[in-house]
């Protein structure tokens, strides 16, 4: 049979994982977070010592560095040269970190192909930036999920307050800068597909968003 490939791209804070998870469950898909792969780039730059608009050390590294998401007891895990990286990219820091490496083409281009392969072969909810307009162009159906920028900084801060420390206003000073950063980049900035359903979670809880897309899966599979 087919497979069928269902996008989810939105800004920081609107409840992608969250929603991408829960959809992917209810649906048994495989699902996979591409923001965890630049987030693995920005690590591996980290820890390499490799500035964020170094394009040939990029390069070299993107080339040399083994991505992988695996399916474990634990839920999907990240892993680098072997390395769980799971737990180590959820930093603020390196929130920042990513968005950087992600504006760069060399970075972006190393990481299509990764994000095609994962998709080439199930059924797979993919959540992201530019799922629909530029990894999966052609997806089943796709979804841009958004919210106002005041509650996804305080979704986000919410999330973040035990591990981080980090005040209301320094969550969402990040936030604006990374929206800034995703929404104006040259290569494949944040904007919803032409043909993306435009979901507002502003005022909507997790299970109604769920459930809006798990009724349009539904229609498009009929
Ligand atoms: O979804 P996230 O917050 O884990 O993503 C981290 C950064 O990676 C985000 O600021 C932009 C970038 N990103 C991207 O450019 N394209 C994607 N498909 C996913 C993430």
């Amino acid at each position: 049979m087919k497979k069928f490939l269902v996008t989810i791209d939105g800004p920081a804070g609107a409840g992608k994982t969250t929603v991408s998870r829960k959809v992917a469950e209810l649906l048994d898909y495989a699902y996979v977070d591409t923001g965890a792969l630049y987030r693995g780039v920005a690590y591996a730059a980290k820890q390499h010592g490799i500035s964020p608009d170094d394009d040939k050390a990029l390069e070299r590294l993107c080339l040399e560095l083994n991505l992988d998401i695996l399916r474990t007891d634990q839920g999907s895990r990240l892993y680098a040269d072997g390395m769980d990286i799971t737990d180590d990219i959820r930093t603020p820091e390196m929130s920042m970190m990513a968005s950087a490496v992600s504006a760069r083409p060399v970075v972006r281009k190393a990481l299509l192909s990764i994000q095609r392969r994962l998709g080439a072969s199930k059924n797979a909810v993919f959540e992201g930036r530019d799922m629909g307009t530029v990894v999966f162009p052609d997806a089943d159906i796709k979804f841009f999920l958004t919210a106002d920028s005041a509650v996804r900084a305080m979704r986000r801060y919410q999330e973040l307050r035990e591990d981080s420390g980090q005040s209301l206003e320094a969550v969402a000073a990040d936030m604006r800068k990374r929206d800034q950063n995703d929404t104006s980049r040259e290569a494949a900035p944040l904007k919803p597909a032409v043909d993306a359903l435009v979901i507002d979670s502003s005022h909507l809880c997790v299970e109604d968003v769920v459930n809006e897309m798990i009724k349009a899966v539904e229609r498009r599979r009929q």
